[in-house]
């Protein structure tokens, strides 16, 4: 059996799946929140190219770059001992042939930190999952609503609603098992189709926004702990609200400077302290 402690590796999750054990995944970009956050016993965390919208006020993730992701890959991998880091593969990087994805995917792992990429879509990058997982770069899927497409999809909507597009959701997932992924992200789907994936599949399912029957969830970490406010998606759940407690920090620090409490004269903290 597995320490907990131990560094979680892309094969560990279809262990835990197979032992039945939930798998718990959140994004982070930077090194103060990835060392929190592994502290804390998530399983996995990714270095989502949400990135694009939470940390740099983005409208969406198509201008997410390479260097970026790198960039901000590096400073999580700093700071983790424990989870697995997970990069996503930005905008294009899997479509303009498959020795880019390779470069692209090898400069996550060697200069960056990553352990695994995650690939978003199905049937369209199925050769580059299969020749990455070749080129031992473990690849996490990422199918449903595809921030990437939003143009094709018409905006941030729910998917598979359809029996027809649920029966193609559930055939890509097969298929990204099939070419090499270790777990595969379900985003935006009815529950029910996210249940039949996850019955279907050996390999571990990661819902958001999928429903409860996923073998884990994934939260962007800015919306589940109250930091981003331009737009929540109706499924996250808040565990906090740090951007009001952040915000009221930042209102008395302002205040003590105004006032000149702080930082306060050599007398004054002496008197404060004889007070105690
Ligand atoms: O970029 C991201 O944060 C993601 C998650 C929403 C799964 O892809």
């Amino acid at each position: 059996m597995r320490h907990p402690d131990a560094a979680v590796a892309a094969p560990d999750l279809l262990r835990m799946k197979r032992r039945g054990e939930r798998i718990a995944m959140l994004t982070a970009y930077d090194f103060t929140m990835a060392r929190h956050l592994d502290r804390a016993g998530v399983d996995v965390l990714l270095v989502g190219d949400s990135l694009g919208m939470v940390v740099l006020g983005q409208a969406n993730t198509l201008g997410v770059t390479l260097d970026a992701m790198l960039h901000h890959t590096t400073a999580v991998s700093r700071a983790v001992s424990r989870a697995l880091v997970v990069a996503d593969m930005p905008f294009l990087t899997c479509h303009t042939g498959v020795p880019d994805a390779i470069r692209a995917a090898g400069r996550l792992l060697s200069e960056a930190g990553a352990r695994a990429v995650k690939v978003e879509g199905a049937f369209q990058v199925l050769e580059v999952v299969q020749r990455l997982g070749e080129a031992g770069i473990p690849v996490m899927g990422h199918i449903g609503l595809t921030p990437q497409s939003i143009h094709r999809l018409g905006g941030f909507r729910k998917q598979a609603r359809s029996p027809e597009e649920a029966r193609k959701l559930v055939e890509s997932a097969r298929a990204l098992e099939a070419a090499g992924a270790f777990a595969v992200v379900l985003e935006s789907i009815p529950s029910k189709v996210a249940a039949e994936v996850t019955d279907a599949l050996e390999i571990p399912t990661i819902g958001i926004g999928a429903g409860p029957h996923c073998d884990g969830q994934v939260l962007v970490s800015h919306d589940a702990f109250g930091l981003y406010d331009e737009f929540t998606p109706p499924f996250v759940k808040r565990f906090a609200n740090l951007g009001d407690q952040l915000a009221a920090a930042a209102r008395d620090y302002v205040l003590e400077v105004r006032e000149g409490e702080f930082p306060s004269t050599p007398a004054a903290s002496l008197a404060r302290r004889s007070a105690d």
